[in-house]
């Protein structure tokens, strides 16, 4: 009987260890914050989006720029690029992208950067999805004031490892100065749209950058005209001929030739900030946040 009992009990502790907001799928409808655990038992907050379709969608990071003006150039709160300067003796920036350390909060992921237990905990996503939502814009509201939310629907990810982590660790390293510009940027994908559209997405980057996008994909591991590396172009895929990536094109390697390149946005105000001239990307891009999610 005890030995029922505990197997009973071991079968219900089982189906509560949640590794996955898709794990949730069915139990639970309501978009909000939900405790997770990792393999290892560790247990943690994130975001869950049980709405997009169908749900089940994990917050795994939020990528936020604290300061993309001349004083802020990979300083601290860059940490998708480099929180310690232009610097050419790490030349995969902080590291971030690929190793294991998590920063920031769910409650803060639009006021400052976010790196979840989630990004390399879960190692079965598929399909990733971005949403754009303005800076300092509190949990409950994200959804509602997001003006561009799109996701990949090929599932992609699984044959990259599974996360991001992976992905860039095992497949797309950030290293600047060792990649072919152009032939050997990352692969792209086409995503669907949610909230907003390929032409909305383009219509926030500078118009000297738009003829070489092609919006409607996400990108990976550009690599600039100078050997520069950018992990994720959201919502664009690049020419292969283009040098200019960083202008569009986020997070990044720690060492730029022109530090007006270097920080979490890289090169998007490299014609002035928020302008929507030249190079850079407009106020509105500029002055929010990617939530970037897993499925
Ligand atoms: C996490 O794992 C612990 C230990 O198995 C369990 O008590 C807890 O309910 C789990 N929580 C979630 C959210 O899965």
């Amino acid at each position: 009987m005890l030995r029922i009992i505990l197997l009973l009990f071991a079968v219900a502790n089982t189906a509560w260890a949640l590794l996955s907001c898709e794990e949730m799928k069915g139990k639970i409808f309501r978009c909000g914050v939900y405790n997770l655990n990792t393999t290892d038992g560790v247990e943690y907050q994130t975001f869950c989006d049980m709405l997009t379709d169908g749900g089940g969608w994990t917050l795994v990071a939020s990528i936020h720029e604290n300061n993309a003006h001349d004083n802020g150039r990979c300083t601290v709160g860059d940490r998708w690029s480099s929180e310690q300067g232009n610097n050419e003796l790490t030349n995969n920036g902080d590291g971030n992208w690929e190793n294991l350390k998590t920063f920031g909060n769910v409650a803060s992921a639009t006021s400052d950067d976010f790196k979840s237990l989630a990004y390399f905990s879960i190692d079965d996503a598929k399909d990733i999805m971005i949403w754009q939502v303005p800076n300092n814009t509190p949990v409950s509201m994200w959804r509602s004031n997001s003006y561009l939310r799109y996701r990949t629907y090929g599932q992609f990810l699984s044959g990259l490892g599974g996360n991001l982590q992976n992905l860039f660790q095992s497949y797309y390293p950030i290293r600047q100065g060792v990649y072919t510009p152009g032939s050997d940027n990352g692969p792209s994908f086409p995503v669907k749209y949610d909230e907003g559209s390929p032409a909305d997405a383009l219509s926030h980057f500078g118009p000297e950058s738009q003829p070489f996008l092609t919006a409607g994909y996400v990108q990976f591991r550009t690599v600039n005209g100078a050997q520069h590396i950018n992990p994720i172009c959201p919502g664009v895929k690049v020419d292969l001929t283009w040098g200019g990536c960083q202008h569009v094109c986020v997070g990044g390697s720690s060492f730029w030739g022109d530090v007006k390149n270097c920080g979490d946005f890289s090169g998007m105000t490299y014609s002035g900030y928020g302008t929507g001239t030249g190079w850079s990307v407009d106020k509105t891009l500029i002055e929010s946040t990617f939530l970037i999610f897993y499925r």
